[in-house]
């Protein structure tokens, strides 16, 4: 602390509000206009640059010929890779993993701490409900808890043990708040959360992170009730400053503080300026108010100049935190090579563990080499070593990549045949041309394996969808492989649930892989053959149709809830059916109220049993952590991973409380016939929920509590907190 009062002593004005600007140092803005703003320190930070000599020119300057020589906090989104790619973060939730998640992190981190990156833009912590929002691929999923555990081993990941190691770069929880409720699944939409929800659903996951200890959070530049988070105080300064007691600094999105004019919330961007310091966002990113205003409005009265030492003292203490002051520069050399055996590794499992299997009739899957001969794989995504990446991989290589033909190639090497037809050029192709040699091909094969999806293109950041179901023309080639007759397996890579309904009763099976990352094509081939049984699960429930969404197994009960004797289909409604007598409860006519697939579920290639759910505290009391125990028992006949899950439901509350909620999950591995008893520690903090007073609570009463594979469970048992 006595080194940043004693920095901060000695900055002019200028030097402070330098701190606190962001630019943008990609190779178009390596200039000397750049090299001057540098010396005269009115920059604190980059974002683009990952080219270890310019960032380390970059620095020098900044520390060898600037007064303070302050040196650089160096900006890039490594969201789930630098050049070693894992699964898009929504394909990492899948594995329900948060050790995996953990290490590739480490990867990411390692990867661009050897460019010189010291700072990066993630984990994305926003909860979505809406897989029309491109930028679901980013998230962790619908769930607070699952993101929150997540998160929080990304967390551990980049920043490694202590940030001032070479290797250790900060992290940055984003997009703060409430980003993922975006109106329509349209991405900058307006977001409109009442405050109870905002702290029920979307705020703890961002609260998680700051517990974890997560450097920084960034300012997410959608509506958030009438003020952009940019410009809010209330989300700025009394949850997270007040309530929270973060104490890191927050970074605007891109502009996001000069968007606040677009919104309509400020005049002009010295307003804007204003508003976004007033909320107390310590650096702006890309855009120039604070750099243009701030000085000004500090001399006017307008911002004491408390408020800016206030911000530029938490800019440095993280640079002291990153070791920056001692060692700015980097060393590539010292570093292990990038994409090196272990990354690869790193970046197989969590494919391996990405992948969920959604159906498997008749146990088409496992493939069994032995008895294929012959194979068609068909599909414009089987061979697509960019688009596998996903989303967000600015600095991806994909000659690091293996393709899912590739891999299958590799695996049943002269002993089957493969004839290849990717039969569309991309997934949006609307043309047959190929078609016809694609049936051949199944026609004449013991199996077809298709690979159908989206490119990374359709999802991410301003890539909404309004249809969700399989772009182009594939589901036609769907149902022309089906009549070939033999077996056809589906496999999807997409960034989003997708609407599969028009493929699902013509595969035999179908494999959701997102978009798996470098490794995905030996990950696949290792679930089609049987090498390893899938273990993903789903962190987000897929709808049946997109007028389903929001559609999310933590919903209310409402008043009246829907099953099967109070829904009749719109197929089954007889000419002049009284209005009251197609079961008045809640639900889609021509949808019912159930997904296509609930949140958590996830096939095996065994089975797996769940018994004797019981809670030991003979009197559970409000207050105190409950223990649950369960029974589980691989009943098939092969080794495979389980995720199992524990749900809770609070029956009755002073608020109307979720119909279950994810408390609790492990990972776990057991032999066929093998048995484990398993415990989970419900901490009081399971039992809690903000209340009509917006304050936390925890209430007595009766509970619901479900342990199995999926948040369908129905083992499980009641009791009372008192
Ligand atoms: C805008 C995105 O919303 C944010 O997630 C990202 O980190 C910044 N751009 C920087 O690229």
């Amino acid at each position: 602390m006595e080194r940043i009062t004693d920095l901060l002593s000695r900055m002019t004005l200028e030097e402070k509000i330098g701190q606190m600007a962001m630019v943008n140092a990609d190779s178009h803005d390596i200039n000397e206009d750049l090299y001057s703003a540098l010396r005269d320190g009115r920059i604190g930070s980059t974002i683009n640059q990952v080219d270890a000599e310019i960032n380390n020119k970059l620095q020098r300057i900044a520390v060898e010929d600037s007064r303070l020589g302050i040196p650089l906090l160096v900006g890039r989104d490594v969201i789930h890779g630098f050049r070693t790619i894992m699964p898009i973060p929504l394909g990492q939730a899948a594995t329900w993993n948060p050790d995996l998640l953990c290490q590739g992190a480490r990867v990411a981190a390692v990867e661009s701490a050897s460019a010189g990156i010291n700072w990066t833009f993630a984990p994305v912590v926003d909860v979505s409900r809406d897989p029309r929002w491109g930028r679901i691929a980013e998230t962790l999923g619908e769930d607070p808890y699952l993101t929150s555990v997540l998160g929080a081993a990304v967390v551990r990941g980049y920043q490694g043990d202590d940030l001032s190691l070479d290797d250790s770069i900060a992290a940055c929880a984003k997009h703060f708040a409430g980003y993922g409720a975006t109106e329509a699944g349209r991405d900058y939409n307006t977001a409109n959360i009442p405050e109870i929800e905002l702290r029920n659903v979307y705020l703890p996951s961002f609260k998680a992170m700051v517990d974890a200890g997560v450097a920084t959070l960034m300012a997410s530049f959608s509506d958030l009730n009438g003020i952009p988070p940019t410009g809010n105080q209330f989300l700025m300064r009394q949850i997270l400053r007040d309530e929270w007691g973060f104490e890191g600094p927050v970074v605007s999105d891109w502009e996001s503080i000069e968007e606040l004019v677009m919104h309509g919330l400020c005049s002009d961007n010295r307003s804007a300026a204003q508003a976004a310091a007033m909320a107390g966002i310590n650096i702006e990113m890309a855009s120039s108010a604070y750099a243009d205003h701030l000085p000004e409005l500090v001399k006017s009265g307008e911002i004491d100049i408390e408020v800016i030492d206030e911000m530029v003292a938490s800019i440095l203490e993280l640079k002291l935190k990153l070791g920056l002051f001692e060692q700015p520069y980097t060393d590539p050399h010292k570093f292990p090579d990038i994409g090196n055996e272990k990354n690869i590794e790193t970046a197989r499992r969590a494919a391996l563990q990405s992948l969920v299997l959604l159906e498997n009739r008749d146990n088409a899957l496992p493939l069994s080499q032995d008895a294929i001969r012959s194979l068609a794989i068909v599909g414009p995504l089987a061979d697509q070593s960019y688009e596998q990446m996903g989303t967000w991989v600015f600095d991806g290589d994909d000659s690091i990549s293996e393709t899912p033909l590739n891999a299958i190639r590799a695996m049943v090497g002269d002993s089957c045949s493969i004839s290849y037809v990717p039969a569309m050029e991309t997934s949006r192709s609307q043309s047959t041309d190929q078609f016809e040699a694609a049936y051949a091909a199944a026609k004449q094969a013991d199996a077809t394996v298709v690979f159908l999806g989206e490119e990374s293109i359709l999802s991410g950041e301003a890539h909404s969808l309004a249809n969700i179901e399989l772009p182009g023309n594939q589901a036609e080639l769907v149902r022309l492989l089906h009549s070939a007759g033999k077996p056809v397996i589906a496999v999807v890579l997409a960034g989003r649930p997708l609407a599969l309904g028009n493929i699902i009763d013509l595969v035999d099976a179908l494999v959701f892989a997102w978009h798996p990352g470098s490794m995905g094509g030996p990950a696949i081939a290792d679930i089609l053959f049987g090498v390893e049984s899938p273990s993903g699960k789903l962190p987000i429930t897929f709808p049946k149709m997109v007028g389903q969404v929001p559609i999310y197994y933590a919903h209310k009960n409402t008043g009246r809830p829907a099953s099967p004797d109070l829904f009749v289909h719109i197929d089954d409604i007889e000419p002049r059916t009284p209005q009251l007598q197609t079961g008045m409860s809640s639900h889609h006519l021509d949808a019912g109220y159930e997904p296509m697939y609930h949140f958590g579920y996830g096939l095996s290639y065994t089975r797996f049993e769940y018994s004797q759910v019981e809670v030991l505290e003979s009197e559970p009391r409000l207050g105190q952590s409950i223990t649950v125990r369960a029974n589980v028992k691989n009943t098939g006949k092969v080794e495979a991973e389980e995720v199992v899950q524990l749900y809770l439901r609070d029956l009755v509350g002073s608020v109307t409380r979720p119909v279950r909620e994810l408390k609790g999950f492990q990972r776990i591995r057991l032999k066929p016939g093998e048995t484990r008893q398993l415990t989970f520690l419900l901490k009081p903090g399971a039992f809690e929920f903000f209340g009509q007073d917006m304050k936390k609570r925890s209430e007595a009463g009766k509970f619901n509590v479900w342990v199995g594979g999926d948040s369908n469970a129905m083992t499980g048992t009641e009791f009372e907190l008192t």
